[in-house]
């Protein structure tokens, strides 16, 4: 048996939760086989390298449930992925009933001095919110709102109080999924004096995956995956074949743009063995456990199968 394994809490009941994703996820399968193979695959590795999942505020919102129970399913098998998730919309909201303006800049939050109490109440409450929901469906679950990105502030009369990540403080999280608890993870960041910093989503999933070199990085949205030109769900994109060809097209623009170029960036920075997922909450089981899948998988190579 694998660390992992001894590990792992101890096998309950199923919750209500965790039997519908085990249903879910059984009529997907055609033999016992590739659930099998799966499992073994992502148990292998310590389990803090297994994933780091990033979740956006809008999903928190509307699809807290199904994410709760995909994480609590991870769980009942013995996974512990490292949830980084963000809170956009919950911001916007908070720091406009405070008065506070929220001004972007090359896609970074301006953050005021004035505007770092609220984001820590707001990021820590939906923070709590997550674990709490993880715990209701039968998972466990580490709160971690602050600590582990050590940040530094970049460009303070410009920005304000944003911070990009200089260091992580791997044993908070590490000592979490080692327990078999599922660390979550909000966006902020400390200095090393200690003031408190907000750190943008995507620097903070970059920093921790260079540190960790996790096997999967998975990108939990609404829409479930990439989209082609007509609006389908891309399954597999391999970037040594198709990167070149998709960012010469013309309608891989804006959001897909910078999507595309941001995993590219984490890919280049992982083993050939690891890939990113985008995928729903409700349909992460089977992204994970099918060779299908369902989203789109994106890898650097394509002669690499494990
Ligand atoms: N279960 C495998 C994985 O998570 C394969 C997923 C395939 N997904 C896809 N959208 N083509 O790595």
């Amino acid at each position: 048996m694998t660390k992992s394994h001894s590990n792992a809490p101890e096998a309950g009941p199923a919750t209500a939760p965790v039997r519908s994703a085990i249903v879910q996820l059984l009529s997907h399968m055609r033999d016992g086989k590739e659930i099998r193979e799966y499992l073994n695959r992502f148990s292998e590795v310590d389990q803090e390298r297994f994933a780091v999942v990033k979740v956006g505020g809008a999903v928190i919102e509307e699809e807290l449930d199904a994410l709760a129970n995909a994480l609590a399913f991870l769980q009942t098998v013995g996974l512990a992925p490292i949830v980084v998730h963000g809170g956009g919309p919950q911001l916007d909201t908070a720091l406009s009933a405070a008065g506070i303006a929220t001004e972007r800049k090359n896609g970074l939050r301006v953050t005021p001095p004035e505007a770092i109490p609220v984001l820590r109440k707001t990021l820590t409450d939906l923070n709590v919110r997550l674990v709490q929901a993880v715990r209701d469906a039968g998972g466990r679950a580490a709160s971690i709102p602050s600590g582990v990105f050590e940040a530094e502030i970049v460009d303070e009369a410009g920005l304000g109080r944003v911070g990009s990540p200089s260091h992580i403080r791997m044993d908070l999280v590490a000592a979490a999924a080692r327990a078999g608890q599922a660390p979550i993870l909000a966006c902020l960041g400390d200095t090393a004096d200690g003031r408190l910093v907000n750190v943008n989503a995507d620097a903070a999933v970059r920093a921790l995956v260079h540190e960790l070199q996790p096997y999967k990085v998975i990108f939990l949205t609404g829409t479930g995956a990439l989209l082609d030109e007509s609006g389908q769900p891309i399954s597999a994109i391999n970037l040594t074949t198709d990167y070149e060809d998709l960012m010469r097209a013309e309608w891989v623009a804006g959001g897909m743009r910078l999507k595309m170029e941001e995993i590219k960036r984490l890919l280049d920075d992982l083993p050939l063995s690891s890939s990113v997922s985008i995928t729903r909450p409700d349909a992460l089981t089977k992204e994970l456990f099918t060779h299908a899948g369902a989203g789109t998988l994106v890898r650097r190579g394509e002669n690499i199968l494990s």
